[in-house]
């Protein structure tokens, strides 16, 4: 049995296989051709944190399907009353065929996983994002843009699955920080061990304008991610000169998409006027949320092992 907790966990053919699984579902999707790949089976999806995309997309995509989807908010499930991840675990997964947790902290994924009889997705963590990660490259496919890729912004969670992507696929990327708002230096670690196998090429600087210079796809997340909403005032000040703005777009190569996983606040980490002229690129990505989780599901059903 595969859980997808981390794309350290695949290998480079094992990604694109679930990509092209996405694609191929998408493409039934849109002939209103619903195949019924996972008839009747239930996810459980546990939110410690909000959720727009995550929640409609898990729970649409479970339905198309054939199965169905069940949203347990930790505040309302023992979870949030100090009932022990391991428990949890142990008393959901005797009930439903797979997991989907947006969890804080990625040990509780994993502590979770360890105990689970089913596969377990994550649906975001403090330190990672990857079925995000899986919408934005599918994107990236259909556009057929190219894959030298700028991040720019706060090194967080999109920012580390971003780096473990381009190591394990072996694309060039161009991470663009404040000074103090790196990425993890574990990521960056074994990220440099990737790409001795992959040939990634990953550059980290804090000149967004070095890193933008000439590339296919501009990448930028917000700069106060769920649960720093108190850092809001210091980061705003000290992320002054990494908006997206025109600009900033002008440097990447004439035809450079534009990606967001969303939420956006406009006027900090994107302006309006580059979210706006890009709202085909990153609405997009974001219906892709729908389409490349029912390819990770799919393809973790054929994986149990039985
Ligand atoms: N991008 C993303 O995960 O969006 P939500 O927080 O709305 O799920
Ligand atoms: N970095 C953001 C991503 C939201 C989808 C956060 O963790 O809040």
């Amino acid at each position: 049995m595969r859980h997808f907790l981390t794309f350290e966990d695949f290998s480079k053919d094992e990604i694109f296989e679930i990509l092209r699984l996405a694609a191929e579902i998408k493409k039934e999707a849109k002939a209103k051709d619903y195949k019924p790949y996972l008839k009747n089976q239930t996810l459980a999806m546990i939110f410690e944190k909000s959720s727009t995309r995550t929640r409609v997309s898990f729970e649409t995509g479970m339905y198309q399907l054939g199965g169905q989807a069940l949203f347990l908010s930790s505040k309302d499930i023992q979870l949030g009353r100090g009932e022990p991840v391991r428990d949890t675990a142990r008393v959901i997964s005797s009930m439903v065929d797979m997991a989907m947790l947006r969890v804080y902290k990625q040990s509780d994924l994993e502590e979770f996983a360890k105990y689970s009889a089913v596969p377990v997705i994550n649906g975001l963590s403090d330190y990672l994002h990857p079925v995000q990660l899986i919408a934005d490259y599918l994107t990236m496919q259909e556009r057929a843009s190219g894959d030298c890729v700028a991040y720019i912004g706060d090194g967080n969670n999109m920012a580390h699955t971003w780096i473990s992507l381009a190591s394990i696929l072996g694309f060039e990327l161009r991470i663009a920080t404040p000074k103090g708002y790196e990425a993890d230096a574990s990521i960056v670690a074994q990220a440099e061990k990737n790409a001795k196998i992959s040939g990634a090429k990953i550059l980290y600087t804090h000149d967004p304008r070095e890193a933008v210079c000439g590339v296919d796809v501009v990448t930028t997340d917000t700069w106060v991610s769920m649960g720093q909403e108190s850092e809001k005032e210091r980061k705003v000040k000290q992320f002054e000169g990494f908006c997206v703005d025109k600009d900033m777009m002008s440097l990447a190569k004439k035809d450079a998409i534009f990606l967001h996983c969303l939420p956006a606040y406009r006027g900090y980490e994107v302006s309006d006027e580059i979210i706006e002229a890009h709202a085909g690129d990153v609405f997009s990505e974001a219906e892709n949320r729908l389409h490349g989780q029912k390819g990770v599901m799919v393809w973790l059903d054929r994986h149990r092992g039985n």
